[in-house]
């Protein structure tokens, strides 16, 4: 039973599923949000809930105390004002892990987005998202903890476990995938022994078919150590 996990965005779409599953294998997650009586409408008393905002570092400190490993599924829902992506995307990425390394935290899992390294993409017209999560993504590559970039496609609130996946390297695919998907990749990535250091896109396939997670997973290509993508960007 894993108690030493922080799941950061847990009252979102995807955090929530992330929570869920844990809960169903046994798993005591602590979670970070803004809002403790949806937390509390979402989890019960199943988990321990800190109260906080990724843009306030003194309230990162005391949730990471004594946890082994970070789930991210933060993102910010407006382009501009105070909560806009450079705020959450990049500087609330850039606390949660600044604090996470403070605290010895040994691995961070942060779910970003396919897309990061196009800044002509449509998306990025939402306050620069694109742009704010690869230089959070630099952040976490170049912090020294252990670490795994997901990047999903466009998400989905349908069934997960349905369609056979696509992981890719180098941002060269569009698409899009299931948050039940996106959360089994984050577990599967909880669990994985030895170091992982990805950085990979995800979306699924036309094909129903089995998900074989590990051999996903054994086909990907380490990052170089200090990898910084945002640097090179027009
Ligand atoms: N939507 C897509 O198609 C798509 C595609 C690719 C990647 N992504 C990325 O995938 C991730 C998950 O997406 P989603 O749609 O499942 O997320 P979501 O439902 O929008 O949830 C976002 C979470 O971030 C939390 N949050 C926002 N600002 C915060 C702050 N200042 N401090 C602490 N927590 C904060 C929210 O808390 P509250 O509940 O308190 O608001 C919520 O729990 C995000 O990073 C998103 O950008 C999304």
């Amino acid at each position: 039973m894993n108690e030493n996990i922080l799941i950061v965005g847990a009252t979102g779409k995807t955090g929530r599923i992330i929570v869920q599953k844990m809960l169903d294998r046994g798993d005591q997650p602590r979670v970070f949000v803004r809002d403790q009586a949806l937390a509390e409408n979402l989890f019960g008393g199943n988990v321990q809930a800190i109260i906080g905002d990724v843009r306030q570092n003194e309230s990162l400190l005391p949730a990471m105390d004594g946890i082994d490993t970070v789930i991210s599924a933060i993102g910010s829902r407006t382009p501009v004002g105070k909560n806009c992506p450079k705020r959450v995307d990049y500087q609330g990425v850039e606390n949660m892990v600044q604090a996470a390394v403070d605290a010895g935290v040994r691995r961070f899992i942060l779910i970003s987005s396919i897309a990061v390294t196009k800044p002509g993409h449509p998306m990025n017209c939402f306050g620069k998202v694109l742009e704010y999560k690869l230089k959070g993504e630099d952040i976490l590559r170049n912090s020294g903890m252990d670490y795994l970039v997901i990047r999903p496609g466009g998400l989905k609130d349908t069934a997960g476990g349905k369609k056979s996946l696509i992981l890719d390297q180098g941002d060269h695919i569009m698409g899009t995938i299931s948050r039940s998907d996106v959360a089994a990749l984050c577990l599967f990535a909880l669990d994985y022994p030895g170091e992982l250091r990805l950085t990979f896109e995800a979306v699924e396939s036309d094909d129903e078919g089995p998900q074989n997670l590990a051999d996903y997973f054994s086909s990907l290509a380490r990052d170089e150590t200090g990898t910084s993508l945002s640097a090179s960007m027009p």
